[in-house]
């Protein structure tokens, strides 16, 4: 039996081809690097594979805790290649476009879970509506961990927030209170205990406050 078992392509995007398979009998998902034909070839190839050993590196120190995000199952720096448990469900971006889903429950849902990441000192660095998975069962969980970095500074934290932020009045202005429900989600998480050597993470009151001053900034500038 071969290890991966091709089911389909499920995207392509600028610099992955993602598909979903059976890993040794387990629902997964394969993201192969693909080159870009623009760039420096050298210099995507540093780039690409620089990004695909962050995201294997981070998910699996991530997967001592209990946070919903993939685990990784194969990894081949070499030929560019990751193998992650497939995480069921439907991407936010198209939830939210979906009439009759219940956006309050998921967009909470979803500041908890960023407040969860957040507490252990992890930033996912690329917070789309595209990189965010919604299950009935399971709730929302996070992918895509190409920009993600371990770091408990409060202003990278605040940058966070304003990503999403940016994602979603730009690509769901129609979810008008969106992001007031993602700070209730995000100030009423039970955090972790952190354990990393950084200073503790800032409370989810500051960070929010954070990314108020970074919203003032962005704007008078
Ligand atoms: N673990 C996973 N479980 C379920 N779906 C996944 C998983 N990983 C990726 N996908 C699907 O594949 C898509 C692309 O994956 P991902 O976001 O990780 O790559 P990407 O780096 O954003 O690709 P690109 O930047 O080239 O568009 C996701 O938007 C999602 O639909
Ligand atoms: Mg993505």
């Amino acid at each position: 039996m071969l290890a991966w078992e091709e089911n389909e392509v499920i995207h392509i995007g600028a610099e992955a081809a993602v598909s979903s398979g059976l890993f040794l009998g387990l629902p997964a998902v394969r993201k192969v690097r693909r080159p870009r034909a623009y760039r420096n070839p050298k210099l995507d190839q540093r780039l690409t594979k620089h990004r695909m050993a962050t995201e294997a590196r981070f998910l699996s120190r991530l997967s001592e805790y209990d946070i919903p995000t993939p685990k990784i199952l194969s990894f081949e720096q070499s030929n560019g290649v990751i193998i992650q448990t497939l995480m069921p469900g439907i991407q936010l971006v198209e939830i939210l476009r979906t009439e009759g889903s219940d956006n309050r429950e998921i967009l909470t849902n979803c500041g908890e879970i960023i407040r969860k990441l957040h507490s252990l000192g992890g930033v996912h660095g690329d917070l789309t509506t595209n990189n965010i998975i919604w299950d009935e069962n399971n709730g929302v969980s996070l992918i895509d961990f190409g920009l993600s970095m371990w770091t408990t500074e409060i202003e990278k934290l605040g940058l966070d927030l304003q990503v999403f932020s940016e994602c979603l009045s730009a690509s769901h202005p129609e979810v008008e209170n969106a992001l007031e429900w993602v700070f209730d989600g995000y100030v009423g998480a039970k955090d972790f205990e952190y354990s990393g050597s950084d200073s503790p993470p800032p409370p989810a009151k500051d960070v929010i406050e954070r990314y108020h001053l970074i919203r003032s900034r962005v704007r008078y500038h």
